[in-house]
């Protein structure tokens, strides 16, 4: 067209191709080379251009400086955000480097303890137990006397049990719950009663102040001391394996004639394969009950015999997963209870 100056025309022309050559870059690199080629300040296809203004008549010069202007900052932008798109997808690109290993995503678990009581519980549900509770806050008769125990028992001294005010006290085991569940329901009785005790025991390593313990307690007619054994040996072999050794140890318990204490000796399988037998492990207290319970709970001891059973789940999950310190379960350290998730 006659009326469009050539210099103008050969503008239009340079900006059409940077522009497509600037979407076509795709690298920075590639990128600053369109840059140079066309806005160089020497040898710039625009400068070059601009230097032919001189030989315009000066009537026309205006007009080819304002388009070379118009065209050097629409290349300008179109460069700037070409940049920035590659900026963008360069990103991105980095986001899903195939190479970095997974984050880890950690999962919930249950607490050691707690998986210890799940246990159990599965255990002696499948021997016919059912669950049963009694209150925290007790009574002299329930926590001691109604257990053959004096209240001059050294169990019973201000020193080991936390009394309450105005009378009562926080029960020191769950034994009063064989005497809550005896006095309600008539044999037979198979229950299995968890539940938070309290001690006047210093925070130490091997001392909570309050823990966890199960009671057992099985009352029929005809209850003897083979069965007594065989319950618990069966309930020993299945928490800590077919290979487990169970001794009955005598023992004395104010409740129990006759008592003794339950030990293990676990088989453990070291990391080489090899076998090792660990010591004997006490994990509970245990015995017949003795007929002057059965009587205080209203049960006749002449028709009827039991046994009964207290365990710490804490103490066992010490043994069972070699931790050292019992303060480790209530503190709830994720770096600790992490070692069990997904055991
Ligand atoms: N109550 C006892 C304690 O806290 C444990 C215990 C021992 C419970 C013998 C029993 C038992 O039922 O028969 O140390």
């Amino acid at each position: 067209m006659s009326d469009v100056n050539p210099l103008v025309a050969e503008l239009r022309d340079l900006e059409s191709r940077a522009l497509a050559e600037a979407d076509a870059a795709s690298d920075a690199a590639t990128l600053e080379q369109v840059r140079i080629r066309y806005l160089g300040r020497k040898d710039g296809l625009i400068s070059l251009v601009l230097r032919k203004l001189g030989g315009l008549d000066p009537s026309q010069r205006p007009a080819v400086g304002a388009e070379a202007n118009r065209v050097k900052t629409a290349l300008q932008e179109a460069l700037e955000a070409r940049e920035a798109a590659l900026d963008a997808g360069a990103g991105a690109g980095a986001a899903v480097d195939l190479t970095l290993p997974a984050r880890r995503e950690w999962i919930g678990g249950r607490h050691p303890v707690t998986r210890v009581m799940d246990e159990i519980f599965s255990i002696f549900r499948d021997l016919g137990f059912t669950r049963a509770r009694g209150p925290e806050a007790e009574t002299e008769w329930y926590n001691f006397e109604a257990l053959n125990t004096p209240l001059d028992h050294p169990a019973a001294d201000e020193q080991d049990t936390m009394y309450l005010l105005g009378g009562g006290l926080l029960r020191s085991h769950t034994s009063p719950v064989q005497v809550r569940i005896m006095e309600k329901h008539e044999p037979p009785i198979r229950i299995l009663a968890p539940g938070w005790v309290f001690r006047r025991d210093t925070y130490d390593a091997t001392h909570t102040p309050a823990f966890l313990q199960v009671e057992g307690l099985v009352v029929d007619e005809g209850i003897s001391f083979v069965d007594f054994k065989a319950t618990l040996a069966e309930f020993a072999r299945r928490l800590w394996g077919p290979g487990t050794s169970v001794r009955f140890r005598p023992s004395f318990f104010p409740f129990t004639e006759p008592s003794a204490e339950v030990d293990v000796k676990r088989v453990i399988t070291l990391p080489d394969g090899s076998t090792q037998e660990t010591d004997w492990l006490e994990i509970m207290g245990a015995g017949m009950v003795d007929p002057n319970v059965l009587e205080a709970a209203g049960i006749d001891p002449e028709r009827y015999t039991g046994f009964a059973f207290g365990m710490g789940p804490g103490r066992i999950a010490l043994l069972k997963y070699g931790v050292t310190d019992l303060r480790t379960f209530f503190e709830n350290d994720v770096r600790f209870l992490r070692q069990f998730a997904g055991l």
